[in-house]
């Protein structure tokens, strides 16, 4: 089939590479010349693993390409898929003018049948809008779909190669028949596709992701709890996961959710229920938690150090929101760094993928070590922010020569407690014993 993404941005790309990958002709659209110009010359923009190997094979083998020339895309294409930011407006409802521009832009060029396909989160109605900008602009038959997705950053490849679902909303026989036989190559395991109307798709992508925020939120408070009463949220944790209506995943508390899904859609959810004039409580709760579970670690070390942490170097491992990732939109780790830089400490960081992005924001208001040893360097105490591999499993007698006060604080529960004890650490990890 011959396909247009518009935005190459993580969904975008992802999205445009794995279509390729299943011999579909895709054309990739983006407004950022240079970066177009930067993947034209086999550069992939984003860390998202296995996806260098595809988007190399794909471009060699002419399926994917590059331009800035939306013209020549819709053109081109009968299937134009939207993957456009909704960064939240100025109320925290998401903000729709990339979408409802491009939406503009693309009916004035459409000269046939042609399928618009809309993967980025948008709030319930968001179809019904952009059909309207198609139908005011042109008289061209155009059907507009909603497709959320439902890719994790560092698997995204896989994510997209074997989905769970797919959602489709649409309620056009023609546009389904054509959504069909595109995804049909990556349900032969035979997972499922659902159809469905517009507005149940739209809400379906809100409410998978504010469910596993609450579900996340949950096990947070649990283990909140767990170190008032003494118990172990690792016991707790796997006593309830291993019930099937509960499920193992998605139940391993830490330093509060963050990236740019949960907490953009929790609260994007929340506004629309108020718009709506549902009071929708839960996700109010969850917001809330959230918010305060993101400084936990600086909560611990302020009870630890009797409220003053001034002049004390803190080793912190890991900067992304989470592993396998360079993305630090929402990281618990940048809250950390500044609830610890308004009390006068310092910070040396180490993060195997997200440097890089961490300096381009934070500059020289903290230092950065080339590995997680040196990190450690004088630091009065290590905090662990994300639990990449690489953390999991770290040569403790190493790590006793540089960490001399042996006190950590982990918000991500990468190590085992009697280990700890063991060693001699002072181990304060979430919702276990000390
Ligand atoms: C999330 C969803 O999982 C995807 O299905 C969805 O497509 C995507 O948002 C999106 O809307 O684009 P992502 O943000 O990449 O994917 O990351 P997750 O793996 O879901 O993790 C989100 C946050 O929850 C991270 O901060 C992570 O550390 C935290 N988390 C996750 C926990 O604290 N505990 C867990 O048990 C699982």
């Amino acid at each position: 089939m011959k396909i247009a993404v518009i935005g190459t941005g993580y969904v975008g790309l992802v999205t445009g590479t794995c279509l390729a990958e299943t011999g579909n002709n895709v054309i990739c659209v983006d407004i950022d010349k240079a970066k177009v110009e930067k993947m034209k010359n086999g550069e992939v923009p984003i860390y998202e693993p296995g996806l260098d190997v595809l988007f190399h094979r794909n471009i060699e083998q002419g399926r994917l390409s590059f331009t800035t020339d939306l013209a020549l895309a819709v053109k081109e294409s009968q299937l134009i898929f939207m993957a456009l930011p909704t960064p939240p407006g100025g109320d925290g409802a998401a903000d729709l003018s990339y979408i409802l521009g491009a939406a503009k832009d693309i009916s004035k060029l459409v000269t046939e049948y042609k399928v618009i396909i809309n993967k980025s989160t948008v709030p319930v109605g968001t179809a019904d809008k952009v059909q309207a900008v198609f139908n005011e602009n042109t008289q061209v038959e155009i059907d507009v779909v909603s497709n959320p997705e439902f890719l994790r950053e560092g698997v995204a490849v896989d994510d997209f190669m074997k989905p769970d679902r797919v959602v489709i909303g649409t309620r056009s026989e023609k546009a389904q028949k054509l959504m069909a036989e595109l995804y049909a190559p990556y349900v032969r395991q035979g997972n499922p596709i659902f159809f469905m109307d517009e507005r149940s798709s739209e809400l379906t992508k809100y409410a998978a992701n504010s469910f596993l925020a609450t579900k996340i939120t949950f096990m947070n408070e649990i283990a909140n709890l767990c170190e008032i009463v003494g118990a172990d949220v690792d016991a707790v944790r796997r006593g309830i996961g291993s019930d099937d209506r509960i499920g193992k995943r998605f139940l391993f508390p830490g330093i509060g959710y963050g990236g740019s899904c949960f907490p953009k859609d929790v609260q994007a959810l929340a506004i629309a229920a108020e718009s709506n004039s549902y009071n929708f409580q839960l996700l109010k709760a969850v917001m809330q938690v959230n918010e305060k579970q993101k400084t936990i670690l600086v909560d611990k070390l302020l009870k630890y150090y009797n409220g003053d942490i001034k002049g004390k170097r803190f080793a912190l491992w890991g900067l992304a929101f989470k592993p396998e990732t360079d993305d630090i939109r929402e990281a618990p780790a940048l809250y950390i760094i500044d609830e610890l830089l308004i009390r006068g400490a310092k910070v040396t960081a180490f993060d195997p993928e997200a440097m890089d992005n961490v300096k381009a924001l934070l500059g020289d208001k903290i230092d950065y070590a080339n590995n997680q040893y040196e990190a450690l360097q004088g630091a009065d105490a290590l905090l662990i922010a994300t639990e990449w591999s690489v953390f999991r499993n770290p040569d403790f007698e190493k790590m006793e020569g540089l960490l001399a006060n042996k006190t950590i604080f982990d918000g991500r529960n990468l190590f085992d407690l009697q280990k700890m004890i063991d060693l001699g650490y002072y181990y304060n990890s979430v919702g276990r014993k000390l």
